[in-house]
């Protein structure tokens, strides 16, 4: 028997890379293979949460019983989150956004020449900092994906954009692999977990998840 920790709950999250146009072909990416994300989005909607999934390009198919919105960009990710986010009562964003877009797309196809080609890019928004920052902020819950100093850069990322919770990990420990091995940072300090499959560390994640909500709804 599992308990419905997330019954009643709306739960809006990003996964996946963008993919921002250089030209119709090409675009810049990011290394996101989308499975923590749609494991999470799972995990939660076993849990008996409504999933809205907003996911960049993964080829993977959707959770059974998920809502999941197909979006390329960065800009077209934070309009789809939006457009969720009435009624939210949780956001997490697991999406490997790109930091950089380039300015402006071109119409056709670039074609190859032998001298240097310039790209001018643009930042991106932060998806996540912008929804965290909205007067009626749902619970955020942010992903690190950190190369070294997981601790320092995680618990940074967390309260610069004032997140209640923040799920860490060092990219060698779970880039494309169906394991990943995490630390939870909340107010309460950290929470190693051991590594395990991602379904695994999903699951542990919408406990921890429930919990704090379970407070932040006693206050
Ligand atoms: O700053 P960094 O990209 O490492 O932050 C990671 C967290 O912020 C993740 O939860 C990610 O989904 C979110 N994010 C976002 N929009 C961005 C960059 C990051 O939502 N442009």
């Amino acid at each position: 028997f599992q308990p419905k920790l997330l019954a009643g709950r709306k739960v809006v999250m990003t996964a996946g890379p963008t993919f921002e146009a250089i030209d119709p072909v090409r675009g810049i990416t990011n290394t996101s293979s989308g499975k923590m994300g749609y494991a999470l989005a799972q995990a939660c909607r076993r849990a008996g949460a409504e999933v809205v999934l907003v996911s960049g390009p993964t080829g993977l198919p959707a959770p059974l019983g998920v809502d999941r919105v197909d979006v390329r960009s960065a800009l077209q990710m934070r309009d789809a989150v939006a457009a969720a986010l009435p009624d939210a009562d949780v956001f997490i964003g697991v999406a490997a956004v790109a930091d950089y877009r380039p300015l402006s797309a071109a119409e056709h196809k670039v074609k190859k020449s032998s001298t240097e080609l310039t790209l001018t890019l643009t930042p991106n928004p932060d998806i996540l900092a912008e929804v965290a920052a909205r007067p009626d902020a749902p619970f955020c819950v942010g992903f690190a994906a950190e190369s070294r100093e997981l601790d320092a850069y995680a618990e940074g990322k967390r309260r610069a954009k004032r997140l209640p919770m923040l799920v860490g990990n060092l990219v060698q420990d779970g880039l494309g692999s169906d394991d990943n091995q995490v630390i939870l940072y909340d107010d309460a300090g950290r929470h190693p977990q051991p590594r395990a499959a991602k379904t695994v560390v999903a699951q542990k994640i919408v406990e921890h998840l429930a919990g704090l909500l379970a407070i932040r709804a006693t206050r």
